[in-house]
């Protein structure tokens, strides 16, 4: 965390440090609880912000306390420019940290490209150890690039290399040893995330999904797990196993929700600023970037102005257990999970 003000602060008290930036809302896979296998409701390419764009919202965001960045999607490494955005990020003044969320396919080609550009750490997504689930769960028979692409991101030194898992019930629930044990072995820091209601085809249901709970409880059954004691605003619950030093993490935004010591803003590929992952309502940068009748000055502005706006309507929670709750329209492909 930097020593800089934070000016970014809610109504609540909490102050905005990190974006998550989505590069891109088209992704490689079609993970069945993200995006329906035929979806083809891809942003039109005219409206996504081009680099330099992106970079004019980063210096004001950067400006304004955020030092913290992570590049997500869709898949962010489908972005033809993704390692010069890492560069011409990392070139900023006062440049943030710079971290990744990928489906790992195309880290094997670009890991250490990417580390020399000036990418921190990466966490790369994997739900199943299983070819053949895999295939079901992704519609994509690339198991074997997903590990290539671990392997690489170690050998570049992207460290400490996280997995996220989401376990559904019936389909991979019960890998949750095996994937723990596999992390183990591998070094990579796993952490399970509860799904949550963002899948395009609104199909998700509190009543089936694998709850933290659950999770801790399975995995009690072969390891000693006792808590890390500081969490500050990390999503994940982290847990020692075996009395340490490897930790296991569980990502419980359902059904324990850290809103709380929420400090993360978004930005869509498109150029909308959202506050929550699960919220309605979207700022709209993009109009503010293209206005031509506005000077530069004008236009950082338009922007500082909106991400104050963004963070002073910020909800305290994202109230998925409200029964008003009604899920975004817009998929976690198309936010930037
Ligand atoms: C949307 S993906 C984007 C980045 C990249 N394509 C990847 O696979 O990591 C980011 C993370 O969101 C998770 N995710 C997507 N939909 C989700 C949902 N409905 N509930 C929980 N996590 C979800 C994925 O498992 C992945 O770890």
């Amino acid at each position: 965390m930097s020593d800089r003000e934070p000016k970014l602060v809610d109504t609540f008290g909490r102050a905005h440090r990190d974006m998550r930036v989505s590069l891109t809302d088209r992704c490689s896979l079609r993970c069945t609880y993200c995006m329906p296998a035929d979806f083809a409701d891809w942003i039109p390419s005219a409206e996504l912000l081009t680099t330099d764009e992106l970079m004019t919202v980063l210096e004001v965001a950067i400006e304004e306390g955020i030092d913290e960045v992570r590049l997500t999607g869709g898949e962010p490494l489908l972005r033809p420019d993704a390692v010069d955005v890492v560069r011409r990020i990392n070139a900023l003044p006062q440049p943030p940290r710079i971290s990744l969320t990928t489906n790992g396919l195309r880290l094997a080609a670009q890991a250490g490209a990417l580390r020399d550009a000036g990418l921190e750490r990466v966490n790369v997504s994997l739900d199943t150890l299983d070819r053949e689930r895999f295939k079901a769960m992704t519609h994509r028979d690339r198991l074997d690039d997903v590990l290539a692409g671990l392997a690489a991101a170690r050998a570049a030194g992207l460290e400490p290399l996280k997995v996220n898992t989401v376990l559904m019930p019936g389909v991979n629930e019960d890998e949750a040893i095996p994937m723990l044990r596999r992390a183990l072995e591998e070094g990579w820091r796993l952490r399970f995330i509860e799904q949550m209601p963002l899948d395009a085809g609104g199909l998700w249901s509190r009543t089936r999904m694998v709850t933290a709970e659950q999770i801790l409880e399975e995995i009690s059954r072969e390891f000693d797990l006792t808590p890390v004691p500081v969490r500050g605003s990390a999503p994940a619950e982290e847990f020692f196993v075996d009395g340490g030093p490897e930790t296991v993490g569980i990502i419980a935004s359902v059904t324990r929700p850290f809103c709380g010591t929420c400090d993360r803003m978004r930005l869509t590929a498109d150029g909308q600023l959202r506050n929550c992952l699960f919220a309605r309502d979207e700022l709209d940068l993009r109009v503010v970037l293209r206005d031509e009748g506005l000077s530069d000055a004008e236009v950082r502005e338009g922007i500082r102005a909106r991400l104050h706006r963004s963070v002073a309507a910020k909800l305290p929670g994202h109230g998925i257990d409200d029964p008003s709750f009604i899920q975004p329209d817009r998929p976690m492909s198309a936010i930037g999970g």
